[in-house]
């Protein structure tokens, strides 16, 4: 497949299914807290998609189970909701959501405290979400698309992090996973050339140790290898002639 370039009526539509997902998303901040299940988080995050008209994008994909992938502490991405899973204080939560709005997909992803959480775990947070911020400096036209990634790799790296290397961003459309694939870790290569109207879900998954990731038996939870912390921040956003534009958070 190759990248696709979206229409003026299609970044329309695009933005609303952004939107709708930045909305989605700060209801779910406000719903974080120790005692509550993954599976609570799972419910009400398809019911806040289902009741502004979309459609959850994740549930049933490669038969994907949930609406909401919640992964905890050292879960990396595709922790699957669990009603005996209950988040305690000093937890790390990773939400990744999507919906489709009118046959257009949006995809993003927050890493939440649970309660009152270290220092350390605070600043992987911190680091995770201003990497995206690092890298999307570059999602310019006429930049290359492997400058964003080497951005953010560059910036997780110098905290000492492990940036995921499994598990990429994608462009995204009428399909959740379009080309190309972003990966977030440094690149010998500069990519392709960044073109006004590419719509590109960029997400670091960033570990506190190392960068290398395993599967668990349930053949979707991803975990670190070493066991340790790990956060995920994700946005969809538009390629334009001048800055970029973050589609899933609010203006
Ligand atoms: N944001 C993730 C991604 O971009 C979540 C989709 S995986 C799913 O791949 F299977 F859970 F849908
Ligand atoms: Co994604």
């Amino acid at each position: 497949m190759s990248v696709t370039i979206k229409s003026a009526r299609e970044i329309e539509l695009m933005r609303e299914a952004g939107r709708l997902l930045a909305e989605v998303h700060e209801e779910l901040a406000k719903f974080v807290k120790p005692g509550i299940s993954t599976k609570d988080i799972d419910k009400y995050g398809e019911k806040l998609i289902r009741d502004r008209g979309c459609i959850p994008n994740f549930l049933n994909y490669n038969g994907y189970p949930a609406s909401i992938c919640v992964s905890v502490n050292d879960e990396v991405v595709h922790g699957i909701p669990n009603k005996h899973r209950i988040l305690q204080d000093g937890d790390i939560v990773s939400l990744d959501a999507g919906l489709i709005y009118k046959g257009y997909h949006s995809d993003a992803a927050r890493t939440h405290a649970v309660g009152t959480i270290s220092k350390e775990a605070q600043q992987l947070i911190d680091v995770t979400r201003q990497s995206f911020f690092e890298g999307i400096k570059y999602a310019k036209a006429g930049n290359r698309l492997h400058d964003i990634s080497n951005a953010i790799a560059a910036y997780a790296e110098s905290f000492g992090y492990g940036v995921v290397r499994d598990l990429v961003g994608h462009g995204i459309g009428t399909a959740l996973h379009e080309d190309p694939q972003i990966p977030n870790f440094k690149q010998l290569r500069r990519g392709i050339k960044l073109v006004p109207g590419m719509t590109l879900a960029i997400e670091p998954m960033i570990n506190e140790g190392t960068w290398e990731v395993c599967w668990l038996d349930d053949d979707w939870t991803v975990v670190s290898e070493d066991g340790s912390l790990s956060a995920h921040y994700e946005n969809t956003v538009l390629i334009t002639d001048g800055e970029p534009e973050i589609l899933t958070l609010l203006k």
